[in-house]
Order: structure tokens, then C-alpha cells, then sequence
């Protein structure tokens, strides 16, 4: 997957097209490739039979098949709204709801993409795990997508349609928000990444990496991110509440409201609504800029709110915050990968 002038022009039109839902081909490969270098040992070579039937053994690359989801969205339509998901009601920073009384637009969403395709995945591993059946390849490329999605802050958000109806300027540019944390902060994050990090790790490390520009922000979050600042709390990412320990003594509203939430996708492994929960949070706090709530900001004819700013665009710089959801995309599907493969048949 070179990267050349050409590619970067069409990736950036692509950002802008309108109901583009994803972070880009980048964002989704760097979670892949995390989650790959995350895999028990036995795991690689079974998802490598999975995408390659007709070479069952062989190696492949979970970067490669990132963004397959996109690729087809055009001619799987149903699947687009499995991307996000939208809360009806909700409307931040000014209500911030996952989901609330009034729960989810449309049926499906990408926590319940998550659980669907989790438990695809299981069953087939239950049922003799046959290679030949189309339906372990597609869910499996789902997954992998889907984990990226739903670490995207704004594939979250239920208003202006995950803010890709809200223009604001990046550099000079006029981009639409949503694009902007798909595109231009992944670009950003990967540009800053201070040139020591061109430096080779181990080869056990480097045999996942295959020359792409984006392999220096691999290195860099895996010895200073997961191994240095972030090593106290990478544990409490794949963790899930327990089912029934949480019950609430009582009737406390709020602990109902929120079991009533979590329980179309949530067990105690494989959480996506508790995971998904403060990434949204996020988004109420400070991702979506409060200026574009008031003058000159909130009017559609007035100017645009410029965020390549030391207080928006260099806070993400400084925080690693796109590293982070990126990096917390890729250890909760190793997460999710290594229990559906390390189970015993018949469990
Ligand atoms: C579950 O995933 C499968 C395979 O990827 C897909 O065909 C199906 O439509 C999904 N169903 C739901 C309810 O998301
Ligand atoms: C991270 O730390 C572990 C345990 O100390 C070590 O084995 C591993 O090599 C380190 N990884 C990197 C990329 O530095």
C-alpha cells in the first residue's frame, strides 16, 4: 500500500464527499495493524485462512482488508448505517445522550455490527469452523472495520448526521468536521510523529509493518503509548462490567437506564456500548467545539470556525488523542479476535 500523490488527492476527495462515515484508509490500517501485532500466536494464521481460503496457511495483513467496508458500501447499501451509531435525540454538547429514552436511529449500528458479527464468528469457530462458508470472511472484514468505526467520535454522534453537515477550517481550508478527525488529525498525528520513530523494533514488530508512512506512529505507540504512558490503564480497556454484579440495589434510574442500554450488545467480555460510552462522552466535552454553538459561529452565512488552533487542533497534537483511539481500536479487537479463536469447540 504505497502512498503516492495520486492516492493522498483521492483520499482527500473522498473525505469530502458527503455521508463518507469512516475514519480514512490510514486510521483503519493503523487499528488493524495494533490489533495484528496484539493477536495470540495461534490466532494470525486462522484469520489468514479465513481471507485467503485458497491458500489456507499463508500470511496476509489485517490492514489490507481495513477498509473493505467502505469499498462495498456503495453496493452493500444496507450496510452504511452499520458504520455509526446515532442516538435520536441526541444533540451535544448540549444534551448528550447514548442513546436515552428514545433510543436508536434505524435498526442496526455499529455496536450491534460489533456483537453481530462476534458472535457470527463464534459460531462458526463452534460449527467446525469450514472455510469454505462465505459468511466467516465478510463478518470477519466487518469486525475489523467496525472496531476502527467505533473509536471515531463522531460515528457516534445523532446530530448533523455525525457533524458531516458542520463546515469548519483546517489550516485554510474548509472542511466538514467529520472529515476532519477522519482524515486531517490522522495525517497530523502521523506528520509529527518525530522522525527517531523511523527506527527499527524487533522483528517479531517489524514483519507486521510493511514500509507504509503511517509505520513510525506504530512504533511510537507501542513503546512510548502502550508500554510507558498509557501501560496502568491498557488492561481496563478490554475489561467489561460483569452482567450481574453490577445490579443495582434498588431502583436507581440511572444504573437501569443504563443496563437497559447495554443490553442488546454488552456481555462480560465483549462490551461495545460500555467501550463506546465515554468516547462519546468525549464529544459532549470538548470535540465538538462549544464556539459553533454561539456568534458569529452558529450562523450558516457567518465565517468558519478555524480549529488547526493550539486550543483544538494542538491540544490532539500534544494529548495523542487520535493515537489513542486509534491504539484503543486496535487492543479491544485483539481482544475481541483472541477470544472468538482461543475458545474450545463445543464451550
Ligand atoms: C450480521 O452480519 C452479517 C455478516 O457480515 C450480515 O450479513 C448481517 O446483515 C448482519 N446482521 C445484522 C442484524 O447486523
Ligand atoms: C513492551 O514491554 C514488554 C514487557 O516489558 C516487552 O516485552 C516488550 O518488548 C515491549 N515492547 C516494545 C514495543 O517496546
Amino acid at each position: 500500500m504505497k502512498f503516492t500523490l495520486l492516492s493522498a488527492s483521492v483520499i482527500s476527495a473522498l473525505a469530502l464527499l458527503p455521508g463518507a462515515h469512516a475514519w480514512g484508509k490510514e486510521g483503519h490500517a493503523i487499528v488493524a495493524t495494533i490489533a495484528e501485532l496484539h493477536l495470540d500466536p495461534t490466532v494470525l494464521p486462522t484469520l489468514c485462512s479465513i481471507l485467503n481460503p485458497s491458500r489456507p496457511g499463508g500470511s496476509c495483513s489485517l490492514a489490507s482488508v481495513a477498509s473493505w467496508a467502505d469499498e462495498i458500501r456503495n453496493r452493500m447499501k444496507w450496510s452504511g448505517p452499520m458504520h455509526y451509531a446515532n442516538a435520536v435525540a441526541d444533540h451535544p454538547p448540549q444534551l448528550c445522550l447514548f442513546p436515552g429514552a428514545k433510543g436508536w436511529e434505524g435498526d442496526v449500528n455499529v455496536l450491534k455490527g460489533i456483537r453481530n458479527t462476534t458472535d457470527l464468528l463464534s459460531q462458526w469457530v463452534q460449527q467446525g469452523s469450514d472455510l469454505s462458508d462465505p459468511i466467516a470472511s465478510e463478518a470477519l472484514k466487518f469486525l475489523i472495520h467496525f472496531a476502527g468505526d467505533m473509536h471515531m467520535p463522531f460515528h457516534l454522534v445523532g446530530r448533523a448526521r455525525g457533524a458531516n453537515d458542520i463546515f469548519v477550517k483546517w489550516g485554510n481550508r474548509k472542511v466538514k468536521l467529520h472529515g476532519m478527525w477522519d482524515g486531517n488529525l490522522v495525517d497530523r498525528a502521523i506528520e509529527t510523529t518525530p522522525s527517531d520513530w523511523e527506527q527499527q523494533l524487533g522483528s517479531e514488530i517489524e514483519h507486521h509493518l510493511h514500509g507504509d508512512h503511517y509505520d513510525p506512529l506504530i512504533r511510537k505507540v507501542l513503546v512510548q503509548g502502550i508500554n510507558q504512558t498509557w501501560a496502568g490503564e491498557v488492561q481496563s480497556w478490554v475489561q467489561c462490567p460483569a452482567a450481574s454484579s453490577a445490579l443495582p440495589r434498588g431502583d436507581d434510574q440511572t444504573v437501569l437506564q443504563s443496563q437497559r442500554e447495554a443490553s442488546d450488545t454488552d456481555d462480560g467480555s465483549v462490551c461495545p456500548w460500555h467501550w463506546a460510552s465515554p468516547i462519546h462522552q468525549l464529544t459532549c466535552d470538548w470535540v465538538w467545539p462549544k464556539q459553533l454553538e454561539q456568534p458569529p459561529y452558529n450562523d450558516h452565512q457567518g465565517p468558519l470556525l478555524e480549529l488547526d488552533t493550539d486550543e483544538y487542533g494542538g491540544k490532539i497534537t500534544r494529548e495523542w488523542v487520535v493515537e489513542k483511539l486509534l491504539t484503543m481500536g486496535g487492543i479491544r479487537l485483539a481482544s475481541i479476535l483472541n477470544l472468538i479463536f482461543t475458545q474450545q469447540k463445543g464451550n
